[in-house]
């Protein structure tokens, strides 16, 4: 069959640069793809390899990520020319490639001359080379070495045609993320400095250093705070410690980037996330064309959670900088020393690539293209199996390529369009509670299992940061987030004022935005919107020895981890009582009208039972429906669109054939007509697009 052509090299104007969940890509052709590797002795096959690519509707290629050894083997002296003959080798075959620059994987010569550059963990352990992602991105010894190759590399492929974009590194923290290095101690001190602006007392009232003989003289003194030694940390200089993290990879990360923009300015340029301590959402992501998120599903141990698991967490790469790819994706079960995964059944991961696109991935790279006899990934399977022999799993791959040969043309352009949001990925408010949480659940954790029970009741349900555009929604809930931005109460008030229903859990708006409390009445900043005040709150350690319940509807539901008092001002209702012990007949949550829409703040952890609960409750106060009537549980529906056309996503999960009443359109998937309703099979799928009048 044809390959689709080639994403080409060129970035279209992109006027709207801001993050949104709403912001589309502008690939002016679908990528559909592998990460090949030449260096693993990949060239002997390459021809057939290509040829079998193609027939998989194959038309990019990603390379070079690990390869520095071999792209500068020693200091100063580079030779490109395995990389320039598997690039035009794979050329002729229409197969475009996407480099990487190689800094996840620093050559031994490099570690050896400088020991310094290895990044140390938080318990004080060197890394040692032999792995990957030894050199700490802080170090400006590093720095120098990286912006030397990612230079060499950049003007050694400027005018290669084939070249279409780049990667940079490769999944930054994905081991762990922090670094108490010599290069990470002077970064940090850089770091306060730029951020206080050289005044040392700000820091110190802004960490609120009175406390423990905490005050600090002068930048240089203000050590990096390893984890809780010897015991409980500044929450306020632990969040600032978090936060240098991010800025110090983003600093990392600009550093290629304006070498590759400077050198060509036709490259795209992604870089493959989604990992702890980067803010996604500020400069690192912002100084990319398109994020990346690799999606490996399988490490969802429990099949039966798979499909929504992977969902939330498209979801939430969508909701940090708008529609992104997927520079890996699954393609065989994974394994390295101490696991294997689940095999993928068959359609398992076709179903999982089109959820992908469903939810956001404008583009699609299969890691990896053949198992590889040695290394720590011996046992990675890919495309092909060792023997290199085509089994199912690239008969699958294959047949998924020629049905995205019509999918992927009309998919892009169109965003994902949802009627409900949790609120989650906010950098702050994750490191915040990770600064200091009481043993609560995270309010991404709470996030994900809301998620879950719309997912599951069949909304059209996604993720969107609470600075985001809420156009669209019916129904947006912040779960916990105590580090509450003034900034964005005057959007969510103009939206809930044009009809939007909020929802704002327990210790939302308690926090300063550098991790200290408010002294204003609670729930802070958000107090006028919400219109009641939190009297009293605490915690639950025992919730099943001492229960507490709450009304929700007309059930009295048990509460988990924390409740809260409330007191309405007049004009407010009482929306919920407590039922049980001291607090009975104490308001648990209440519902303010404001404008066309409405308040609701529910004074508990919107966890367990009550997230259960409250869905039902919530669908009917927002008028929320289903994205299709009666459609059956596990078949995952999900819409994009754009002013012209929708496309129906329709995703049967489930291990036995189920009817699914769709809309009539042209299924893209068997370019056949749909009238009635669908028989799908056991883990079969079809995408139907349907003509959107103009309005
Ligand atoms: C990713 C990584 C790849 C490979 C893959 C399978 O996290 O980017 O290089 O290691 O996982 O483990």
């Amino acid at each position: 069959m044809a390959a689709s052509p080639a994403p080409t090299n060129s970035v279209a104007d992109d006027s709207d640069r801001r993050p949104s969940h709403l912001r589309v890509t502008n690939f002016e052709s679908f990528m559909w793809g592998t990460i090949y590797y030449p260096e693993q002795g990949e060239l002997a096959t390459l021809d057939l390899d290509a040829q079998r690519m193609r027939a998989a509707g194959m038309n990019t290629v990603r390379m070079a990520e690990f390869a520095w050894d071999i792209m500068e083997p020693e200091e100063g002296r580079f030779d490109f020319s395995l990389f320039d003959e598997a690039i035009e080798r794979l050329a002729a075959y229409g197969i475009k490639t996407i480099l990487c620059t190689p800094t996840a994987a620093p050559p031994r010569w490099l570690t050896v001359k400088h020991p310094e550059i290895l990044r140390v963990d938080d318990q004080g352990v060197v890394q040692v080379h032999g792995s990957r992602q030894h050199a700490s991105t802080a170090s400006d010894v590093f720095r120098q070495y990286s912006q030397r190759i990612t230079r060499a590399m950049a003007e050694h492929f400027r005018d290669n045609p084939h070249v279409i974009g780049w990667q940079t590194d490769n999944e930054f923290n994905c081991h762990f993320s922090e670094d108490y290095s010599v290069g990470a101690e002077i970064a940090w001190g850089t770091y306060l400095e730029e951020k206080f602006a050289g005044d040392i007392d700000a820091l110190n009232r802004a960490w609120g250093t009175a406390f423990w003989a905490q005050t600090y003289p002068r930048f240089a003194d203000v050590p990096l705070p390893v984890r809780a030694r010897p015991t409980h940390l500044n929450p306020a200089h632990h969040l600032d410690y978090f936060r240098f993290i991010s800025w110090s990879v983003a600093r990392f990360q600009r550093d290629q980037v304006e070498i590759l923009r400077a050198t060509q300015p036709n490259w795209w340029i992604t870089h493959n996330g989604i990992f702890d301590l980067i803010d996604y959402r500020g400069s690192f992501g912002q100084d990319l064309d398109v994020l990346g998120y690799d999606a490996y599903p399988m490490f969802t141990w429990d099949h039966r959670q798979r499909a929504a698991d992977q969902a939330r967490k498209f979801d939430e790469a969508r909701a940090w900088t708008g529609n992104f790819i997927v520079p890996e994706f699954q393609s065989g079960p994974g394994g390295q020393t101490n696991y294997l995964h689940d095999n993928p059944e068959p359609g398992e991961l076709r179903n999982m690539y089109y959820a992908a696109l469903a939810r956001g991935a404008d583009g699609i790279l299969l890691f990896r293209w053949r198992s590889v006899r040695f290394g720590a990934e011996e046992y990675w399977g890919g495309v092909l199996d060792h023997d290199n022999v085509p089994r199912r799993r690239y008969d699958e791959v294959a047949q998924v390529g020629a049905e995205f040969a019509r999918v992927g043309p009309a998919l892009l352009g169109t965003h994902v369009a949802i009627d409900v949001a949790v609120a989650a990925t906010d950098f702050d408010n994750t490191n915040g509670h990770a600064a200091l949480h009481f043993g609560l659940p995270a309010p991404d954790k709470v996030a994900a299992e809301l998620h879950g029970h719309f997912w599951r009741a069949g909304y059209q349900v996604g993720v969107v940061h609470p600075s985001d555009v809420l156009d669209g929604l019916k129904l947006y809930i912040i779960p916990h987030l105590a580090l509450l931005d003034p900034a964005w109460v005057p959007r969510l008030e103009a939206w809930v004022r044009d009809g939007g229903m909020l929802v704002i859990g327990s210790r939302s708006g308690t926090k300063d935005l550098d991790n200290n409390v408010v002294t204003d009445l609670l729930p802070g900043v958000l107090r006028p919107l919400v219109g009641a005040t939190v009297t009293e709150y605490g915690r639950q350690n025992t919730p099943e020895l001492r229960p507490l319940k709450l009304t929700i509807g007309d059930q009295a539901v048990l509460s988990r981890d924390w409740y809260e008092l409330l007191e309405p001002d007049p004009g407010t209702e009482v929306w919920s009582q407590w039922t049980t012990r001291y607090p009975a007949g104490s308001a648990a949550a209440t519902l303010r009208r404001v404008g066309e829409g409405a308040v609701l703040y529910v004074g508990t952890y919107l966890n367990g039972d009550v997230g259960e609960a409250l869905l039902p409750e919530l669908a009917q106060l927002a008028g929320l429906n289903p994205a299709l009537e009666n459609t059956p549980t596990g078949v995952e529906v999900v819409r994009r669109e754009s002013t012209d056309r929708t496309l129906w996503f329709v995703i049967n999960h489930n291990e036995v054939p189920r009817t699914v009443n769709v809309p009539a359109g042209h299924d893209l998937v068997t370019d056949q007509s749909i009238t009635g309703p669908l028989e799908l099979p056991a883990r079969g799928l079809a995408v139907i697009q349907t003509t959107r009048s103009p309005l």
